[in-house]
């Protein structure tokens, strides 16, 4: 491992719009926690940052859906991540918030040293504006057609039928997220970073100089850099942010992705006022950040180039991202609860926070997505942390106690083969120590597990129970050797499973013993008392796995109903009719009231669209409704009939309406 005198270790700040879940822990922390927590086990100087990134549109959005105030949604979603991460031993020096107010100086002075530079293209460009709710519209809340495949629901920054990127101008037809109106064009002012201007710096500084980051990172980088750098804005028109610091931007933040790199310098300098200089502007600090994949653009291209514009701060050294994981085979949604929350894992799981941060690192969407099941999770603890790792800290535990009271035995002769068995401590060590400064932490954790397995082995080859019938200082060496192995799993595993090497250390009263020592003779002396055998671990039974199983299944597409004969379908009349007015309902938020055409008469039907619709979208709109459906009074307003909706993923309403427009008064049959 090259040499550095300081390690400056960061970790993606997660959005504080909802609660963090297994593929956040899975992706960045656990092996950012793993990583830092080696580092100061060898001794060296690292800090070690995170922190909740508190702007930016996916906070307004969640606020608006619940209305109440953005700075209502950070803080609630701030105080459940930041303690859910410290439950599972994520192991920050600190974690802060962008809402900070030394973070909004940070940023807010960088921009300024950049503008100050001449960094900055600036640039008018016309922007959807929303003149009922006057203000500019994020790309998010502009919805619309998607150009390619023709889904009418796609988002102004991107289609989440075909996976396209779009601007919102490609929209056909776009409306407003905020009141449903039309959108216009208006001219407004921005700051771009010229990207473009980079890309010799970072052709030669990724692609030449850092061929040895992980190729899923490399590649890419490097298809990014063929596509052509483009200005990127780094201001945007919202009223949550950090305002932009310069005359004639009223009323305009700094784009989130500008800010939130930034907050881990802020959150350095909250920790460390004197000295967090030495860890940023220093050559000889290693910079490293731990994110998932879809953050790599803003890691290794913008945040570098901003970096490199501002001109005194180090690069990175690497940026070891990960893949996604999936959870029982389908991509895992916040908006479709399609998660294991870490809070609520907390709460099923009480004392298992080490099984969860085992089974991530054993199943790392390290090179390519992953996929976590509760079948998995449970194998893997009843198989391998149950089977293999606590039962060979368990039987030599109680076997010392039974034959030598507890104290590690003396040991006059070792064969062979116990000398065999010792030196592959050492072996794994540099294993451990080689995969880890790779970023490979599955292959570490595999290697230490299998120090466990080799000790269940020695004893099985061994057997200890019997030679205490004929030879009590053979039982010793085995029962002293076994001992060893356990101690050096016990500071093998630490980066890894810190809750059950606490445990363990404490089993053996293994006082403070340095990463270098493992392998290192014998570090448990003759005579030495241990306490009493604890379970490290216990079995996961099925009710638990079938508890999460069915909550996961309870999401999914609900079954069909149960069957019915022609006759009672057909006594459902069901025409096609135009809107022909639309009013919303006073003092409902939801309720749309209609004047429908049927064919057959001109009626009041009330619907609850009203969130989703403006009465200028639904006016001229053809409607399947039910005719016969017995009137019904909603907020004093008698209801005759009801219109037929289908919703997308999003929970949107989607009318359903003939594949052509036919006669009103048509049935469907
Ligand atoms: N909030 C972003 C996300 O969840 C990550 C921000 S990382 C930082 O994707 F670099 F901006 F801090
Ligand atoms: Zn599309």
């Amino acid at each position: 491992m090259k040499e550095y005198k300081r390690y400056m270790v960061t970790s993606a700040l997660p959005y504080a719009n909802g609660p963090v879940h297994i593929g956040h822990l899975a992706g960045v922390y656990v092996p950012a926690d793993i990583y830092v927590r080696y580092l100061r086990l060898r001794g060296k100087d690292v800090v070690f940052v995170g922190g909740s990134d508190e702007h930016g549109v996916p906070i307004t959005i969640k606020a608006r859906k619940e209305g109440v105030s953005p700075k209502e949604i950070v803080e609630r979603y701030h105080a459940l991540i930041k303690e859910s991460f410290e439950r599972f031993g994520i192991s920050f020096d600190i974690y802060s918030r962008t809402t900070s107010a030394i973070h909004h100086q940070t940023a807010s002075d960088f921009f300024r040293t950049l503008y100050d530079k001449g960094v900055f293209v600036e640039k008018e460009t016309e922007q959807y504006y929303d003149e009922e709710a006057q203000q500019f519209l994020a790309d998010r809340y502009i919805t619309g057609e998607c150009p390619h495949c023709h889904n009418e629901r796609a988002y102004g920054d991107q289609c989440e039928k075909c996976g396209t990127s779009l601007n919102p101008t490609d929209l056909i037809n776009p409306h407003s997220a905020l009141s449903g109106s039309v959108p216009v064009l208006r001219a407004t002012k921005h700051w771009y970073l010229p990207l473009e201007n980079y890309d010799p710096f970072l052709r030669n500084w990724i692609l030449e100089e850092h061929k040895e980051w992980k190729p899923n990172v490399y590649g890419q980088c490097k298809s990014w850099l063929d596509l052509g750098l483009q200005p990127r804005a780094v201001t945007r028109d919202l009223d949550w942010g950090i305002p932009v610091p310069i005359e004639g931007a009223e009323g305009k933040v700094l784009y989130v992705w500008f800010d939130a790199p930034i907050g881990y310098i802020s959150n350095t300098r909250e920790l460390l006022p004197d000295t967090w200089q030495d860890y940023w502007k220093s050559d000889d600090s290693c910079l490293v950040h731990f994110i998932g994949k879809d953050n790599i653009v803003f890691h290794c291209i913008i945040f570098p180039a901003m970096l490199k514009a501002e001109g005194s701060y180090i690069l990175p050294h690497n940026v070891p991202a990960n893949e996604f994981l999936n959870l029982e085979d389908n991509k895992i949604s916040t908006t479709h609860n399609w998660a294991v929350w870490l809070h609520e894992y907390l709460n099923d799981f009480p004392g298992k926070e080490d099984v969860l941060r085992y089974v991530l690192t054993a199943n790392a969407p390290e090179t390519k997505d992953n996929n976590f099941t509760w079948k998995d999770f449970q194998d893997r603890n009843n198989n391998e942390l149950v089977a293999i790792y606590g039962n060979f800290v368990n039987r030599v535990m109680v076997l010392t106690h039974k034959y030598f009271g507890g104290r590690t035995p003396e040991v006059s002769i070792r064969t062979e083969a116990d000398r065999e068995t010792l030196q592959k401590i050492a072996l794994t060590k540099e294993n451990v120590e080689n995969a880890l400064e790779n970023y490979r932490f599955r292959e570490a954790l595999k290697e230490v597990m299998n120090l466990a397995r080799l000790g269940n082995k020695y004893l099985a080859d061994n057997e200890p129970w019997k030679t205490i019938e004929t030879d009590k200082a053979r039982t010793g060496a085995i029962l002293n050797l076994s001992l060893q192995l356990a101690a050096n799993i016990a500071l093998l595993f630490d980066p890894f499973l810190p809750f059950s090497s606490a445990k363990l250390k404490n089993m053996l009263r293994l006082p403070d013993t340095a990463w270098e020592r493992i392998g290192e003779g014998d570090i448990l002396p003759a005579g030495h008392e241990l306490n009493q055998p604890a379970l490290l671990f216990d079995k996961v039974e099925n009710d638990a796995i079938d508890k999460q199983l069915q909550r996961l299944h309870a999401l999914k597409t609900a079954p069909a109903k149960k069957d019915i004969p022609f006759d009672e379908f057909s006594t459902m009349d069901i025409r096609i009719g135009t809107i022909l007015e639309a009013s919303k309902v006073p003092a409902t938020d939801k309720l749309m009231k209609l004047l429908v055409d049927t064919g057959i008469d001109r009626r009041t039907v009330v619907s609850g669209i009203a969130q989703h619709f403006s009465p200028k979208d639904l006016i001229g709109k053809q409607a399947s409704v039910l005719v016969n459906l017995a009137p019904r009074k909603l907020k004093g307003i008698v209801s005759q009939g009801m219109l037929l909706l289908t919703e997308d993923a999003a929970g949107k309403p989607v009318f359903v309406v003939p594949e052509r427009a036919v006669a009103n008064g048509t049935a469907i049959s």
